[in-house]
């Protein structure tokens, strides 16, 4: 029986998609006792995992090193190691389409990978972020297609993934999941995978309810960021400090929780996700029009940041397309290595459409592409006599920003770190 396999931690659990997410939850299934494969599409990424080391920043190179010699964890290219598995997690990207539509294409190639595979007295939970239906949609349904009867012969559920990368408070381990199964009996299933990696499963009735859970939880963050951030450009106009506005909202013991605001939102998730929440309400015959309006404020963050920009150098006699800038930070939020739909890269792109001249330094990222070309990051600030400016993107820790503000004459710090007299901040 499945369900004992996994309280005796003999089932065997391919997770497919070892990035940001699968990395580390294969990594808790091969410390928790289980077998556990990591099937992977990009071939380096798996070798490196052979060669022991880890690429994602919340996974140690101890961590391989010592699943992979116990013989617990095992990188993979090849997917019939999921046809010896008796637990499938799906891990893969959830992106946007240029049009902003979500991008599913990874996870119906996930699934076209897996259904040769599949077998009976299997449990399989797609944990990729996506809108309410898609687990019954793209994944039972194919499943039913092949003859077996999901709760009955094969298990079908979804999790959503919570991990916040660099978090040193929770991560992957300590963060409670949420589960939904396509039936009740594949949620119980599920919830018993889940209960030896996490302290606390928390089920709902369905794989529906368990995906919307996902997208109010980003949801929420990208309206609240929006608010704060057009709260930000309020109090700019009205010269109040934002920064000591939310100090004080934050003394509230109750019915207060603070936001920060930034130069605009990145990552894969909060981006991300409302969009597929609007896509799916849409189809329904519902204008989400509160949660589009945070994602637009969101969006309009970078350009907002190079008006003042502009503004700021103006004051200082200085026009953009003849000032040297340095960009400090480029990853989408501080200490990770992650650019993907970075605000600072917006605000680079805009920087060289406007002819300044831009230089970046990220300890964590040593290059990005621009709509100039690739754009090397530099690799140390020994030198700074060069800029007029520095613009804080993303404020890392372990950076000598008393060094920056005594080496460049304007410091635009877009993430409230330095709250100086001599520094501007959003
Ligand atoms: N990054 C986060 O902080 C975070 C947090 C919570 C949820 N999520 C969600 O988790 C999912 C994965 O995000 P991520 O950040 O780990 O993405 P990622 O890009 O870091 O990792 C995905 C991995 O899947 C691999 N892959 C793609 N197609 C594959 C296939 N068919 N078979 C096997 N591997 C395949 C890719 O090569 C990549 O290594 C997304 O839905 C995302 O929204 C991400």
């Amino acid at each position: 029986m499945l369900r004992d396999r996994i309280l005796n931690r003999e089932a065997k659990i391919t997770v497919m998609g070892l990035g940001y997410v699968g990395l580390p939850l294969v990594v808790e299934f091969a410390k928790a006792g289980f077998y556990a494969y990591g099937y992977e599409v990009d071939n380096s990424k798996v070798e490196t995992l052979k060669a022991g080391r880890s690429y994602i920043l919340d996974v140690s190179d101890d961590d391989i090193v010592s699943t992979v010699s116990k013989g617990k964890f095992h990188p993979t290219v090849d997917a019939e190691v999921i046809k010896d598995s008796d637990v499938v997690v799906i891990c893969v990207p959830t992106p946007l389409r240029k049009t902003r539509d979500p991008d599913l294409s990874f996870i119906i190639s996930a699934v076209q990978t897996l259904l040769p595979y599949v077998h009976r007295d299997m449990l399989i939970v797609l944990e990729s972020t996506t809108y309410p239906g898609t687990t019954e949609e793209l994944l039972a349904r194919e499943i039913e297609n092949k003859g077996l009867s999901i709760g009955k012969d094969i298990y079908v559920a979804f999790s959503p993934e919570r991990v916040d990368p660099a978090n040193k408070a929770y991560k992957t381990s300590d963060i409670p999941k949420v589960v939904g199964g396509v039936t009740d009996v594949c949620g119980v299933v599920a919830e018993e995978l889940y209960k030896t990696i996490v302290p606390s499963v928390h089920r709902v009735s369905t794989a529906r309810a368990a995906e919307m859970v996902k997208l109010l939880e980003n949801t929420f963050r990208s309206v609240n960021i929006g608010l704060i951030n057009e709260m930000a450009m309020i109090c700019h106009k009205m010269d109040i400090d934002i920064w000591e506005v939310i100090d004080a909202a934050k003394t509230k013991p109750f019915g207060y929780m603070p936001f920060y605001p930034g130069p605009g939102i990145g990552g894969h998730c909060i981006p991300c996700d409302p969009l597929y929440l609007t896509w799916k309400a849409k189809m329904h015959g519902i204008e989400p029009r509160l949660v589009e309006l945070a994602s637009e404020i969101n969006y309009y963050m970078p350009h907002y940041v190079v008006d003042r920009l502009v503004d700021i150098l103006n004051d200082h006699g200085k026009a953009l397309s003849r000032t040297s800038v340095l960009v400090l930070g480029v990853a989408y939020k501080k200490n990770v290595s992650d650019t993907r739909e970075s605000p600072a890269i917006e605000i680079i792109n805009k920087l060289l459409g406007k002819k300044a001249r831009v230089d970046f330094y990220d300890p964590y990222v040593p290059s990005i592409m621009t709509i100039k070309g690739i754009l090397k990051g530099l690799e140390d600030i020994s030198d700074l006599s060069r800029y007029d400016c520095c613009l804080i993107a993303t404020d890392h820790d372990g950076i000598d920003y008393e060094k920056i503000i005594k080496s460049i004459e304007i410091v635009f710090d877009t993430r409230g770190r330095l709250r100086k007299e001599e520094v501007y901040s959003l």
